[in-house]
């Protein structure tokens, strides 16, 4: 069984992935990390995130090792993986990797959940189960704020506000996978829902799935 979760950033995917992925056995994949190990890889060697050639390069040598750096986290990472994934190339070179990780789970787990911005139209589009969760930017401003602020001691919210509006525009207007929610997709709104409710929503939905 494959769950498939989408939606802009911070709006509480990677949270909600996780907790599926621990109470139903399943492997799960952030693959948002991936794009974002493009990134960060394309920053450190100083090349521009939207050059088309470099990025495509990079993400078909991705060394996986980066994928624990502490820098991948950080909004300028966000950013630059917004640039690159915007690029076909990049999109092609990674979907090999999501789809197999999708299809053949560890054989001690049940199914796979994944996470990103196009698993229920691209990557995935059988899945099992299709969540799309959202919350309006402010409320998705405010739980980067809070992260950042534990994380490295400061944040400045209208900055946070800025580049999370900035990064869901270009993720939206992409011609290449844009971030959309699936046909049936179910929509999850979260701006007043703590991650508690979030879970038992999507609990109820992949048991009625299964
Ligand atoms: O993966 P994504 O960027 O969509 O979001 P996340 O990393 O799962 O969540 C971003 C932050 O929002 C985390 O600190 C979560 O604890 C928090 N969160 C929340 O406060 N309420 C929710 N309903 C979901 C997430
Ligand atoms: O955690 P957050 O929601 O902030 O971002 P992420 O999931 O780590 O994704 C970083 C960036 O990678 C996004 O802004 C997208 O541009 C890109 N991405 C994508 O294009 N397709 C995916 N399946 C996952 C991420």
């Amino acid at each position: 069984m494959i769950i498939a979760i989408d939606g802009p950033a911070a709006a509480g995917k990677g949270t909600l992935a996780k907790r599926l992925a621990k109470h139903f056995n399943f492997s799960y994949l952030d693959t948002g990390a991936l794009y974002r190990a493009v990134a960060l890889t394309m920053l450190r060697a100083k090349h521009n995130p939207s050059d088309i050639a470099l990025a495509a390069q990079v993400s078909a040598h991705l060394d996986l090792d980066i994928l624990s750096d502490p820098d991948l986290r950080r909004e300028e990472t966000g950013q630059a993986a917004s640039q690159v994934a915007a690029i076909p190339e990049v999109r092609a070179n990674l979907l090999n990797f999501q789809r197999q990780f999708a299809s053949r789970p560890p054989e001690d787990k049940a199914g796979a959940v994944l996470d990103g911005r196009d698993i229920g139209t691209v990557v995935c589009p059988t899945a099992a189960v299709k969540i799309f969760v959202t919350a309006s930017a402010e409320e998705r401003a405010k739980r980067r704020f809070h992260e950042q602020k534990e994380r490295v001691g400061h944040a400045d919210y209208d900055e946070i506000l800025a580049d999370v509006v900035s990064r869901d525009d270009r993720d939206m207007n992409r011609s290449d996978a844009p971030l959309k929610p699936a046909e049936n997709a179910h929509l999850l709104d979260t701006t007043k829902l703590d991650i508690d409710a979030v879970f038992d929503v999507a609990v109820k939905l992949v048991q009625s799935a299964q």
